[in-house]
């Protein structure tokens, strides 16, 4: 038998003994990931093709004309960025801004800081508006803040996965357009669960993920750019200082010209196809309408545990829903015994909101009535008895 000539022993040290991999069964009630629809799972399975395969070739336009369904937007730049949804976050700002442009944030929540970050990172000029973890803003908020800075991009998050508000779009494209501002929309938490009308709103540039709304696990970033974000592009002075998300590149990949840019996760966008079926199958008024009656059957049923909920009904997020944890009470102890004893993830609080809110997430595959009767009746029967029991007070 023919051996291997080497010329070191291999080190063994890192060798342990490993079984193959399995995973514990979740029902993921957070912010993110939620459960995949098994037929997407399915289409992860599949043995891959080549990324330049014309087989590939045809699903690529596929879910390039799904994500326009899903987005309600005729952008031809429309396409899933290999990465989660902070990839195409920063792709929205890498191709768009450059340096010494202003860009304002309005912040309301954890995502906005990240978006001010990155712009930062970008060498924007960047400028912040705040609102406190719960609220959203006023038009009139915005208008003032436009005119005083007379920003490039203004960017903000529709769904605040930290704070569970809906910002309302209503008039802010006009306003933005008036102030010759590009629109910059975060949708992570929207996409497919939320009413989202990109181009009747007039926004420019928008971003998502795959495993929220979608019913997919995370690992592709959708991205989108209006006709004016791509004239912004074409006319920069100097290259898209990222490679890896320059869309100027990555179009030659997914426009007519095929060309290599990098090897495409290809089993991620057949999830990613199977799952845009799936929701263009339901339709996105029924997908919508599904994740508002879940949620308020989920608010309903905690308010008459006498549990209150964070946000004002007007504002609130059908699918993700921040929830008081009560006085005294050990919240991350809570959501441990849901993990450990039910199988069930619902989410903590985070940044303002750390150690004051849970997260019940109701997303894509997960936006279920069963699924919110397990939760009802877990608070119902476990709360009370992990109050006595495990109550920081007590
Ligand atoms: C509103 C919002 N924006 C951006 C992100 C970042 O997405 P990812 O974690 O997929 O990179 C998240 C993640 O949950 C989010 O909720």
């Amino acid at each position: 038998m023919a051996t291997t000539q080497t010329s070191f022993p291999v080190d063994q040290r890192h060798l342990k003994s490993f079984g193959p991999i399995s995973t514990p069964d979740r029902l993921l009630l957070g912010p993110g990931p939620s459960n995949a629809h098994p037929s997407v799972l399915k289409a992860l399975a599949l043995s891959p093709i080549g990324h330049l395969d014309p087989f590939y070739v045809d699903l690529m336009a596929e879910v390039q004309e799904l994500l326009r369904y899903a987005w309600q937007t005729d952008n031809r730049l429309t396409l899933p960025m290999s990465g989660t949804g902070s990839a195409a976050m920063e792709a929205t700002l890498a191709n768009t801004v450059e340096p010494g442009d202003t860009v304002l944030v309005a912040i309301k929540g954890y995502f906005g800081h990240r978006l001010a970050d990155m712009a930062g990172r970008y060498q924007a000029n960047v400028k912040t508006i705040n609102k406190s973890w719960g609220e959203a803003f006023s038009i009139d908020e915005l208008e003032e803040a436009l005119s005083k800075y007379r920003p490039s991009i203004l960017a903000m998050v529709h769904a605040e996965t930290s704070t569970g508000v809906c910002q309302p779009m209503d008039g802010i494209g006009d306003l933005c357009h008036k102030y010759g501002c590009l629109l910059l929309l975060d949708t992570v938490t929207s996409l497919g669960g939320v009413p989202l009308f990109l181009d009747k709103w007039q926004v420019d540039l928008a971003y998502s993920c795959s495993q929220k709304g979608l019913s997919c696990p995370p690992g592709l970033g959708p991205f989108t750019m209006s006709s004016l974000a791509e004239k912004k592009l074409e006319n920069r002075k100097n290259k898209v200082p990222n490679w890896y998300l320059d869309v100027s590149l990555l179009n030659k990949y997914w426009g007519s010209d095929r060309v290599y840019h990098h090897t495409a996760p290809v089993n991620m966008n057949f999830g990613m196809r199977e799952a845009l079926r799936l929701l263009a199958e339901e339709g996105l008024e029924n997908s919508w309408n599904r994740h508002r009656k879940n949620a308020e059957k989920l608010w309903n049923g905690l308010e008459r545990l006498g549990i209150e909920l964070h946000v004002p009904v007007d504002l609130r997020l059908p699918t993700l829903t921040t929830v008081k944890i009560p006085e005294g009470l050990d919240g991350k102890g809570f959501t441990l015994h849901l993990l450990n004893n039910y199988g069930i993830e619902i989410g903590g609080g985070l940044g303002d909101l750390a150690g004051k809110v849970w997260r019940i997430g109701l997303m894509g595959y997960n936006s279920t009535p069963e699924n919110v009767d397990k939760v009802l009746n877990l608070f119902e029967s476990e709360l009370p008895r992990f109050k006595q029991n495990f109550s920081v007070a007590a």
